[in-house]
């Protein structure tokens, strides 16, 4: 039997096992850093296949290790296992047994999908030429973020490069996203508080108003997006909470805003908070009020690398067909898979898991966000011939 035939019929026997897993991960979310029976499952799970060293990096993330027949390359292949504070509102057989808490992201199906695929290659073990890792990273959805602290214990060490990948309902099932360089934005944090002088409304000469200070600073903040910025980068800066006053008839005497900063480059990630600082002090000494700023780094750009980008783009068109494969620009979102891709080059790519017809369509962190379950197929296929490439 030829070795793409024995894989495929791998998968297939797989395929409704990894439906199973995810119903049942989807039955049970657990938040983030509090994974603790959703890694027990995983555990479990991964032992019953044999083959596999298995640890617990930190409490609720386990990480497994396949050693291949031969030496070679190391990969490492990551799923997310957290799910949200959201109070599911779509009818599944399988809903939610967690009030409040919703696998609305997709990790569900990133978890099983890494389990199938970890089955499938354990099977294949004495054909590979190196080492897998299968990483199952806990909290991606919380700041600082699971990525960052399994690569502090030294998860990726030693590791030649690392895959990763998200379901995405705004593509439609059948479709695999890829992106060369940047794919998902840098994600920072800012607060801003404009401290004036309160009093009467109908006296505002006795005041400070720090409303209207405010103001002028929200709208030109935008000046470092439209004016500072090369036409062709990319940057987001959104005031998404302003906060300040009480009363109709009263000045407050601050207002505070906090809001967040997207971008793709690290190099113009570094100038924008001096730019928001040097708007807000000058406002602020204009009009003779005074500010506090802060400014927090988040997760770092989704930067795809070259190499593995195009092994992954070649599966794609050898697995599925030239059709499947689609070119995406980057999304201003962010991924803490970023935290992985410092330790080592790697790629990053979408599968689609939206279906018009099915009226699957909610955006990811939607009360009614769910997945075409027969996208986890392709994940899956994707990560087994992806690895079996690597590892050739
Ligand atoms: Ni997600």
């Amino acid at each position: 039997m030829n070795e793409t035939k024995k894989v495929d019929e791998t998968i297939q026997e797989v395929k409704q096992q990894v439906i199973e897993w995810r119903r049942y991960l989807h039955q049970n979310p657990e938040l983030s850093y509090q994974e603790v029976k959703t890694s027990q499952f995983v555990y479990d799970t991964l032992q019953s296949f044999g083959h596999l060293e298995l640890s617990r990096p930190t409490k609720t993330s386990v990480m497994a290790r396949l050693v291949g027949g031969r030496p070679g390359k190391i990969i490492a292949l990551r799923a997310d296992l957290d799910a949200l504070p959201i109070q599911e509102e779509i009818n599944l057989p399988f809903a939610s047994q967690n009030p409040g808490i919703m696998h609305a992201c997709g990790h569900d199906g990133h978890t099983a999908m890494l389990l199938g695929v970890a089955k499938i290659l354990t099977q294949l073990q004495d054909q590979l030429a190196g080492e897998v890792r299968f990483i199952f990273q806990h909290a991606e959805e919380m700041f600082p973020g699971g990525a960052k602290e399994m690569t502090g214990v030294g998860v990726l060490d030693g590791v030649d490069l690392v895959i990763g990948t998200h379901l995405w309902s705004p593509l439609e099932k059948g479709k695999v996203g890829v992106a060369y360089g940047p794919m998902m934005a840098a994600s920072d944090t800012f607060w801003i508080t404009v401290n004036g002088k309160g009093g009467h409304a109908g006296m505002p000469h006795q005041t400070i108003d720090s409303i209207v200070i405010a103001a002028q600073v929200v709208t030109n903040l935008q000046q470092i997006v439209s004016r500072t910025t090369d036409p062709l980068d990319s940057v987001v800066i959104s005031v998404t909470q302003i906060i300040g006053g009480t009363a109709p008839n009263i000045l407050p005497g601050s207002v505070e805003l906090s809001g967040s900063v997207r971008n793709l480059d690290p190099s113009i990630r570094e100038t924008i908070p001096g730019k928001i600082e040097r708007i807000v002090k000058g406002i602020t000494e204009a009009h003779e009020a005074s500010y506090e700023f802060k400014y927090v780094y988040g997760y770092s750009p989704v930067i795809n690398n070259h190499e593995v980008t195009a092994v992954i783009e070649e599966t794609v068109r050898e697995v599925f067909g030239e059709e499947a494969l689609e070119r995406l620009r980057p999304t201003m979102s962010a991924e803490d898979f970023s935290a992985f891709m410092e330790k080592a080059p790697g790629c990053f790519f979408f599968v689609g898991a939206g279906n018009e017809e099915k009226g699957i369509t909610y955006p990811h962190h939607h009360a009614r966000f769910t997945i075409d379950e027969e996208a986890l197929e392709i994940g899956v296929k994707t990560f087994v011939h992806a690895a079996l490439k690597f590892l050739a």
